[in-house]
């Protein structure tokens, strides 16, 4: 069997969870990445479950040496690599942009920059390693419209596809694809949280405030995000790099 040996970060929040189970499905082998073990452990649970085979490692995306760690362990484990779900990010604070506090804008921009940009970095040579390899990064739609209340969010998202595009450029000559997934809002903890921080009391509301700004009227569901992400990482064809890929029922147009 082709079995496609991996890396995902952020394996044990929802996006995480939902593409280790696609990956699994697909019969991947999974390095699942994440800042706790029980987070790490349900990742490769996923993967398992639907048939993939499953290793964990708990790493700080922040950390460069814990990164450079989880590069490490997958040359041990497969000598290679041929895709990576760059994916673990934070939402932040939420609260206008006069009163953002400094330390929030920090956190933000050190998991959803700094970890993405490590990642690319000490991935490489395992990437390269393979005939062909593809990256996702984990954006948003908030990389490519304005993101009221979140602003370090929208900023750093923003980076992150300044970044796919400056690696899609320099890794294509290595047979390299680097795409940043744009996710609209998704049916998850995450956006829990956000609707819970820009309305306190009031997260319905705030949910149907988003949704009536979504042509399509909804969420994106876990099972969405999950299969376009596995397209993108085992599928896709390489010549198509450096692209923002939205899945937001037509927000980011609209
Ligand atoms: N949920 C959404 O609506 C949505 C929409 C667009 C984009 N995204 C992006 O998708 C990605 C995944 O989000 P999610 O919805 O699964 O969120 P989540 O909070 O459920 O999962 C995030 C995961 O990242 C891990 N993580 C956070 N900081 C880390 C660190 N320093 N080191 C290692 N791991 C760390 C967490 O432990 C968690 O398992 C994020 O980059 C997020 O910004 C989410």
């Amino acid at each position: 069997m082709d079995r496609k040996m991996g890396v995902v970060t952020g394996a044990g929040g929802d996006i995480g969870l939902a593409v280790c189970e696609h990956l699994g499905k697909a019969g991947a082998a999974v390095l699942c990445v994440d800042r706790e073990q029980a987070l790490a452990d349900k990742a490769a649970a996923a993967v398992t479950k639907h048939g993939g085979v499953a290793e964990t490692m708990v790493a700080d995306v922040t950390n460069e040496e814990q990164v450079y760690a989880y590069a490490d362990r997958t040359r041990e484990l497969w000598g290679e690599a041929r895709f990576f779900f760059n994916n673990a990010g934070i939402e932040g604070h939420e609260g206008p942009l006069s009163t953002y506090p400094l330390d929030a804008w920090e956190q933000v921009m050190a998991v959803n920059v700094r970890g993405v940009f490590l990642g690319l970095k000490a991935m490489f040579p395992l990437l390269r390693h393979s005939q062909i390899a593809r990256i996702v990064n984990t954006a948003s739609v908030a990389g490519l419209i304005a993101t009221p209340q979140i602003a370090a969010y929208g900023a750093s998202k923003h980076a992150v596809i300044g970044l796919t595009k400056t690696a899609a450029v320099e890794y294509a000559p290595h047979d390299i694809s680097v795409n940043a997934l744009c996710p609209g809002p998704v049916d998850s903890s995450m956006m829990r949280r956000i609707e819970e921080g820009v309305a306190p009391g009031g997260a319905t509301q705030a949910r149907q405030g988003y949704e009536t700004r979504i042509p399509a009227h909804r969420y994106a569901s876990l099972a969405e995000v999950g299969s376009l992400a596995t397209y993108m990482l085992l599928e896709s064809p390489i010549y198509m790099t450096g692209q923002a890929i939205p899945l937001d029922g037509g927000m980011s147009i609209s």
